[in-house]
């Protein structure tokens, strides 16, 4: 397969960044995304260039640290898959794919196609975990009953990867697709509930502190979402929200 790739380059945060263009040749359908990147970069280290950053890890659709707008896509075209599980096949012969990073106030670009994602973390470290007394009076987590129906959403809810995704999705650049993920993983079982009001209302706040935009019900983010994370649970957050704050 021949290409040509239309992908941004910038140097730092400081530094204004564009749009370059690199023709590429040899290109197998059974190669993932991030495989064409390396045989970009392994040619423009040959040649003495700077490589492309890019951000990856797992490669197996795990860890969510693959984060690339592909033709103005989060993770490209394929639907319910992230970047690093995107194969060439996907595209034809002579395609002009333009990479681009996540774009949002809140994911500062590092370099290239890297962005700072640690407003994710943040909003975690304000809630998104649940507390244990590890003092030896640990109660057995299967000790304590819960609804078959209850234990499926969470687990869905736990799905979540954290790739950012939903932000870059959004118009908004809303975070409310993670929050609700993590909050509602939690307000769905027991163990979650000892914290409950304390979380949700930590984490929103977080959440708007990093300057993440508002949601406006669009639904990309849904579409968008590697791991299919409903918008039932920015629902659900929303309920936890409300009732959180009236009892203060
Ligand atoms: S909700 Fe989906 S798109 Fe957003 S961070 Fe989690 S896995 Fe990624
Ligand atoms: S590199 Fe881990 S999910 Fe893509």
């Amino acid at each position: 397969m021949k290409l040509t790739l239309k992908i941004w380059r910038q140097k730092n945060a400081q530094s204004k960044g564009s749009m370059q263009t690199y023709p590429i040749d040899g290109i197998d359908g059974d190669m993932s995304f991030l495989e064409m990147l390396d045989v970009l970069n392994t040619q423009l280290i040959d040649k003495g260039e700077e490589p492309v950053v890019f951000d990856h890890d797992c490669r197996e659709g795990i860890c969510g640290t693959c984060s690339l707008q592909i033709n103005g896509e989060p993770h490209g075209p394929d639907r319910l898959i992230t970047t690093c599980q995107l194969h060439m096949r996907k595209f034809n012969d002579g395609d002009t794919i333009v990479i681009e990073p996540f774009r949002a106030k809140a994911f500062p670009v590092i370099k290239d196609l890297m962005v700072d994602r640690s407003a994710f973390d943040r909003i975690q470290q304000a809630g998104g975990y649940v507390s244990v007394n590890t003092s030896g009076n640990t109660i057995d987590a299967n000790a304590i009953p819960i609804e078959k129906e209850d234990a499926d959403e969470a687990f869905n809810a736990a799905a979540c990867i954290g790739c950012g995704a939903c932000v870059a999705a959004c118009k908004n650049a809303s975070a409310m697709l993670f929050t609700a993920a993590k909050v509602s993983q939690f307000s769905l079982l027991p163990q979650g509930r000892v914290e409950a009001t304390r979380r949700v209302l930590n984490m929103v706040e977080q959440m708007d502190k990093e300057g993440f935009g508002n949601c406006t019900n669009t639904g990309a983010c849904e579409i968008e979402c590697p791991k299919g994370i409903s918008l039932e649970n920015i629902a659900r957050m929303n309920r936890e929200y409300l009732a959180a704050s009236l009892r203060g």
